[in-house]
C-alpha cells in the first residue's frame, strides 16, 4: 500500500515537470489562436479583415524581448495596432511566461508548431 503511494506521488511530480510547455500550448490556444490561428501562421478569418492582420508568429522578427513587450502591453502599448490584446491585465506573469516562451519556441521552430498542429 505505502508503496502503491509512493509511486503515486511520484507521477504526480513526473506530471508536474512537464507542465510549463503544456501550460503554454494552452494558454496559446485559449486566448491567440483565433487571430493569429491554430498553427500560429496568421491563417484566421480575423486575418483577412483586420490592417495590419495578426502575423504569421514563426516569422516572426522580433526577439524575445520584444515578443514579451507587445505580449504584456498590447499592440496600443508598443505603438502598433490595438487590436493585439494588452495580456498583461488578463493573465498572470507566470502565465505569460509560459506562453511567451511557447511563442520563441515557435520562431525558433523547436517543437512548437508541431504540437499547435497536433491539437487540430
Ligand atoms: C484579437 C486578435 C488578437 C489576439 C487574440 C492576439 N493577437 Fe497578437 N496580434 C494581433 C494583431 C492585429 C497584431 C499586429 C499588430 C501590429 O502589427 O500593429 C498582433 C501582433 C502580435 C505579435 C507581434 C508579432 C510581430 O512579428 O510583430 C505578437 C508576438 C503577438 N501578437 C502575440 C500574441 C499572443 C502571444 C497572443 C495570445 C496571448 C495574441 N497575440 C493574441 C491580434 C491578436
Amino acid at each position: 500500500m505505502r508503496a502503491l503511494l509512493m509511486s503515486a506521488v511520484l507521477m504526480t511530480c513526473a506530471a508536474a515537470q512537464a507542465e510549463p510547455a503544456r501550460e503554454g500550448d494552452r494558454l496559446y490556444r485559449e486566448n491567440c489562436a483565433r487571430c493569429h490561428g491554430a498553427r500560429a501562421d496568421g491563417d484566421t478569418p480575423i486575418a483577412r479583415v483586420v490592417k495590419p492582420p495578426p502575423p504569421d508568429l514563426r516569422r516572426t522578427s522580433l526577439n524575445d524581448a520584444q515578443i514579451r513587450e507587445i505580449v504584456t502591453q498590447g499592440g496600443e502599448g508598443v505603438g502598433r495596432s490595438p487590436i493585439m490584446p494588452n495580456w498583461g491585465f488578463q493573465l498572470s506573469s507566470k502565465e505569460i511566461d509560459a506562453v511567451v516562451a511557447y511563442v520563441t519556441g515557435l520562431r525558433e521552430g523547436v517543437g512548437g508548431v508541431k504540437s499547435a498542429a497536433r491539437s487540430q
